[in-house]
């Protein structure tokens, strides 16, 4: 029963996960549909995460800490990963902070649960990319869309 509600808890939380990275260390989940490309996973650790490459994330490559830490760093929530040896969590800050970024999207970092008429839950996480120039396909969130349309936010 409370595996059930753990399932629950963990499809809501990570609802578009097509792929799952994994060694005794950590598990590294990946949804595409949130990503950006903002490259802050390949250009933090290259040698574990090459887009060329398939699979693409190397869960061997590197320790599980210096993985998670630059999983963390992932602004969409695309990356998310979970210590299957008993490291440190992702932690949730207090508060949540939102980054309005040049020419780009709202960065939300901290608690936040996104819900749509009837209060159904989209999102429940630490980490997402919104939309603010209104031309995304996968709104509220950020796909990207703002570089091919020149999106401005400043003269
Ligand atoms: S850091 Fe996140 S959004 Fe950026 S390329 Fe990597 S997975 Fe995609
Ligand atoms: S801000 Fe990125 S698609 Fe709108």
């Amino acid at each position: 029963m409370e595996n059930d509600v753990q399932k629950k808890q963990e499809e809501r939380k990570h609802p578009g996960v097509e792929r799952v990275y994994k060694n005794d260390q950590i598990a590294i989940y990946w949804e595409p549909s949130l990503c950006i490309h903002v490259g802050n996973c390949f250009r933090g650790l290259p040698k574990v995460f090459d887009p060329q490459a398939r699979p693409w994330v190397a869960v061997d490559a590197d320790t599980a800490d210096r993985i998670a830490r630059v999983v963390e760093t992932c602004p969409t929530g695309a990356l998310h990963y979970e210590r299957l040896d008993g490291g440190t969590q992702e932690s949730i800050p207090a508060e949540t902070t939102i980054d309005a970024r040049p020419n780009g999207p709202l960065f939300i970092h901290g608690p936040l649960k996104i819900i749509e008429v009837g209060g159904h839950v989209i999102r429940e996480d630490t980490r997402a990319a919104l939309c603010r120039c209104g031309h995304s396909e996968n709104k509220p969130f950020c796909d990207g869309t703002h570089r091919l349309i020149g999106f401005k936010t400043t003269k």
